[in-house]
């Protein structure tokens, strides 16, 4: 079976390739002009998809000596996000399912992270642990089968990425702010400031915004008498950093404690943050548990979790009509 998956919800236009269960191509193309307007535009950035998306597709099916014909699954990013992206990469899969009369596969972006793991040669094994960390959303979930997705926790503000984003900015590091900040941490004391750890009444959700705040009032009192030294700034940073790592084990090394799970997973573009990546695997090996962790290439958005994603689903017994519309949020029918 070949599967093609299109990914554009947000600033990567993404085309891959599973053809038999291997991983043929996966090509992404990052919108890197977004950094002098320091955040995405989501105008610039449809614009940007839409051009991308065609050459995408040819070069992937030449990469994976295929042709169109050759497809027998389409799949694409149904959402969540910027809607008027996602319409692109959405639009153009459905348009070709149609012209091509080939089975058609929504998927659900945050699902298309939490099983990424399965991109990786040692898979993960359910029930699984997951966390995800990525620039719109934060969540702690147990996968206990492709299509029942227990939701543990979610952030009540703001996501863990979107913390990273916003702190990198106040500290002058520009967009986008997670290796930046990782990068200047690396110089830095992680225990040079202790930024609070929002404690939370429901039990596995997360709190960023009281720990930006904390940070912004530290930089304003600081640069009341002048401009932030090097060494500041690398301190603030790794105390920032060391700050969402204990926000994050915390909640995850509860979640161990009172369910039985066999696998522990970290995906999402934050997943490539080494600190949070060290601390996972440190908790999954304590626990006796097999832990995966994606490869750089599949924490950030790309194709190839889509492509995967649509796969399992449609393996699962799924099927799907070409009317199913564009959803811009997270809702799922495989959360519980
Ligand atoms: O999953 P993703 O690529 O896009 C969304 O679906 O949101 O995640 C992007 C987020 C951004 O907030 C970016 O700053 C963050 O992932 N990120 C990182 C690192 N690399 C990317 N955050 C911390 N450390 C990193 N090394
Ligand atoms: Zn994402």
């Amino acid at each position: 079976m070949n599967v093609i998956g299109i990914e554009s919800s947000c600033d990567e236009t993404s085309v891959a390739i599973i053809s038999n269960g291997e991983l043929k191509t996966n090509l992404v193309s990052s919108q890197d002009f977004h950094i002098e307007y320091g955040g995405v535009v989501p105008e610039l950035s449809s614009r940007a998809h839409l051009q991308r998306i065609n050459p995408l597709v040819k070069d992937a099916l030449i990469k994976s000596q295929l042709t169109l014909e050759n497809i027998d699954l389409i799949t694409a990013t149904a959402g969540p996000g910027l809607i008027g992206a996602l319409l692109v990469g959405y639009t153009y899969a459905k348009g070709l399912a149609y012209s091509l009369k080939k089975t058609f596969v929504p998927v659900n972006h945050i699902e298309g992270h939490i099983f990424s793991g399965f991109l990786m040669e040692d898979k993960p094994e359910y029930p699984i642990l997951t966390l995800v960390v990525s620039g719109g959303h934060t969540l702690l979930l147990i996968a206990e089968s492709p299509i029942k997705i227990r939701i543990l926790g979610t952030t009540i503000d703001d996501a863990a990425g979107e913390a990273f984003d916003k702190v990198a900015k106040m500290i002058g590091l520009g967009y986008p702010g997670g290796p930046k900040i990782q990068s200047v941490a690396s110089k830095g004391n992680k225990d040079a400031i202790n930024f609070p750890i929002a404690e939370l009444k429901q039990q596995y959700h997360f709190s960023f915004s009281g720990l930006k705040t904390a940070v912004l009032r530290y930089i304003q009192a600081l640069t009341k008498n002048g401009e932030l030294g090097e060494s500041q700034l690398n301190d603030i940073a790794a105390s920032f950093q060391n700050a969402v790592v204990k926000a994050l084990s915390r909640q995850v090394k509860k979640a161990i404690q009172n369910f039985q799970v066999k696998s522990i997973s970290l995906v999402g573009g934050v997943a490539a943050n080494k600190a949070i990546r060290e601390e996972i695997i440190n908790i999954g090996n304590k626990h006796g548990l097999k832990v995966v962790i994606p490869n750089y290439e599949f924490c950030g958005d790309n194709a190839a979790m889509i492509a995967l994603r649509g796969q399992m689903l449609y393996e699962s017994g799924e099927r799907f009509s070409l009317d199913t519309p564009p959803f811009p949020s997270l809702k799922s029918k495989y959360f519980i």
